[in-house]
């Protein structure tokens, strides 16, 4: 039978494509150059790498699809890419406990609360959070190298809505560029650099997920992120703290607001 919907998407997927052509003006070569470099890109696509996921992230295509889909109440934490990074079913962890588990890097006390869109607190919300090491790397990218679960940990906030949690300040580090994705971004001069940040989702039963960063407010691409993730309410505070053992604090800019 045939599908409306893909009728509809077809159709005006050819039509900016003619276009984009008619505009472009491409040789014989450069059309079978952007051929060659879609069959490469599905090539790098594996279980640990989806390489037209970094093309779509890259293209702002992902953060795009992602604002269409999570339109949010005004004054609601925003989303913001989910990334390749996450793993469910992280150590649960008691609030204020380490989850880095290498000790490098500036140290860092996380803290904020989890409160739905009229200001309540949320109570027994889950908080999943992940980040790089101080070596820009992830867990995963890392397999006997870093501890495993390094920097990943899921935390339950408290009756007031409060969580927090002790780990080093994140860092920017880039994202996979040793394929297609990365010899186009060279070829343009465009850098593979994320703005440093701390993944987090935040869920609790009757309200909407929300999948975000904070990101850390000094950091040198917060203006250029390589996939266009970072949003102003999502950048954090940034506070010395009076302890010899927590350099830094960071609190979340505004609460977590979950959609209910
Ligand atoms: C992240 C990493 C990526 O490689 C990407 O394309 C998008 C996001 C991340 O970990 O935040
Ligand atoms: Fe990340």
């Amino acid at each position: 039978a045939a599908d409306p919907r893909l009728k509809q998407i077809l159709a005006v997927l050819t039509k900016h494509l003619h276009a984009a052509i008619k505009e472009i003006e491409p040789t014989q070569d450069e059309w079978f150059a952007a051929i060659k470099f879609l069959t490469d890109t599905g090539h790098m696509c594996n279980s640990w790498r989806q390489e037209f996921i970094l093309l779509s992230d890259v293209l702002g295509v992902t953060m795009l699809v992602d604002s269409i889909n999570h339109r949010r109440p005004s004054g609601a934490t925003p989303n913001t890419i989910l990334g390749p990074f996450y793993v469910e079913g992280s150590p649960h962890y008691r609030n204020g406990e380490n989850i880095c588990l290498d000790g490098k890097g500036e140290p860092a006390l996380v803290r904020g609360r989890v409160v739905d869109v009229q200001g309540r607190p949320v109570a027994g919300a889950t908080v999943e959070v992940w980040q790089t090491n101080n070596d820009g790397f992830y867990d995963v990218q890392q397999k006997g190298i870093q501890p495993e679960n390094n920097l990943r940990g899921t935390f339950s906030s408290e009756v007031d809505g409060s969580y927090w949690f002790q780990t080093v300040k994140p860092r920017y580090y880039p994202i996979p560029y040793d394929g297609p994705v990365g010899k186009m971004l060279q070829a343009v001069d465009r850098h593979p650099n994320r703005a440093a940040h701390l993944h987090f989702i935040v869920s609790a039963p009757g309200y909407e997920r929300v999948i975000t960063h904070i990101f850390t407010p000094d950091c040198p691409y917060l203006a250029e992120d390589a996939v266009f993730g970072v949003k102003r309410d999502l950048v954090a505070t940034f506070d010395k703290v009076d302890d010899q053992h927590l350099a830094t604090e960071y609190g979340m800019p505004s609460p977590f607001l979950l959609v209910n």
